[in-house]
């Protein structure tokens, strides 16, 4: 079966700026994808030319099977939600929810049920009435979203829509709007440069920086098998070990950074097993209680780099951790990724 949606050899230049570089990828029908980057790296603008809302001069989008590449958006088949909430301040939030179906002229009784319908949905039966102004930022997100979503489109598309709310908020409306896409079964793409929020919400996750992507894949595997030394940094936190080429635990020749998450440093030979684990003497600088871990701060002895360790809180046993003790941690090989040297940064 062919994807539903499919980006090809996508470039975007803004004058001499090259925003978006060769983009390409497929996305399945149902799937809930995120668009995940640091702030400039292209995310918005491959989601507006998505929606025909920005042009496409070079490369194609595929929709359903047809080429939609220079479709106006109002010929698109897609809901879009902003990060500021774009709601219009003088209708009341039942008129801004019905906007897209007074516009196809539906009836007043199936206006009517409709709008009545997904203020139930999005669990604000009482509001209908209200203006945008008399609602808190994440009741005015979940009317976004119904109005988005009441003309049923193939396609949602969400830029950054939980960036302004407060962190609980956040949360909740997360899991609110991953419940709704799976019971739709409705194809999302969400741009976000929060990684926490792509883990938790996507199927699969699109990293991009500087305009190119640089690795597609379901959130465990960009976190336990990032594709470039920007993907491991980018993800959660991970440690960069710079060994010289044929060193221990290197591979030979070429000089190359090892990767290795602060919960695969162990302080114990016996928690690594120790003939497949790489030894390395340490300084403890400081640590942090962190509740279920303890955060270790550790400085090399043999070179100027730093660890941090996460060590489960009922593995730390009577190990002397006061800051200014010398010891060792392992690392199992097997925990290590490898990256070549030119992708420092
Ligand atoms: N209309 C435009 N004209 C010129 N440059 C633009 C235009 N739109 C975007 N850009 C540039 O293209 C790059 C990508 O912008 P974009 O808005 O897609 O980034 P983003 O990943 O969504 O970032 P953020 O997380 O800050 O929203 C940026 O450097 C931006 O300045
Ligand atoms: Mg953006």
């Amino acid at each position: 079966m062919k994807p539903f949606l499919s980006l090809e050899n996508l470039n975007k230049q803004f004058g001499q700026f090259a925003a978006l570089n060769d983009i390409s990828m497929t996305i399945e029908k149902g799937e809930f994808i995120c668009f995940l980057g640091p702030s400039g790296c292209g995310k918005t603008t491959l989601l507006r030319m998505i929606a025909g809302l920005e042009s496409c001069e070079q490369g194609q989008i595929w929709q359903n099977g047809a080429n939609i590449t220079h479709l106006p958006p109002e010929k698109r088949d897609f809901g879009i939600v902003f990060q500021s909430y774009a709601l219009f301040p003088n209708l009341t939030v039942f008129e801004n929810i019905a906007i897209g179906l007074r516009q196809q002229r539906a009836s007043k009784v199936a206006i009517e049920q409709q709008v009545n319908h997904w203020l139930e949905t999005i669990g604000l039966p009482e509001i209908g009435d209200k203006f945008p102004g008399q609602l808190s930022g994440g009741q005015q997100q979940r009317v976004a979203l119904a109005r988005a979503l009441i003309l049923s489109p193939g396609l949602l598309l969400l830029d950054e829509p939980l960036s302004a709310l407060d962190a609980k908020v956040r949360i909740h409306l997360r899991e609110t709007i991953r419940t709704l896409q799976k019971q739709l079964g409705i194809t999302t793409i969400m741009v976000t440069h929060d990684q926490e929020e792509a883990m938790a919400m996507a199927d699969r996750i699109v990293v991009m920086n500087h305009g190119v992507v640089e690795q597609i894949g379901t959130p465990q595997a960009i976190y336990q098998q990032p594709a470039s030394r920007f993907v491991a940094g980018f993800i959660g936190v991970m440690n960069f070990l710079d060994l010289a080429g044929g060193k221990k635990g290197g591979k030979k020749g070429q000089p190359h950074i090892i990767g290795v998450r602060p919960e695969d440093i162990h302080l114990t030979a016996s928690a690594a097993g120790s003939a497949d684990s790489l030894q390395i003497p340490v300084r403890i600088e400081r640590t942090e209680f962190q509740g279920p871990l303890l955060r270790v701060e550790c400085q090399l002895i043999d070179c100027s780099s730093t660890l941090r360790a996460d060590i489960p809180i009922h593995q730390v046993t009577t190990a002397n951790l006061t800051p200014g003790t010398e010891t060792c941690v392992w690392i199992e090989h097997r925990r290590m990724q490898h990256f070549r040297q030119e992708e420092a940064v």
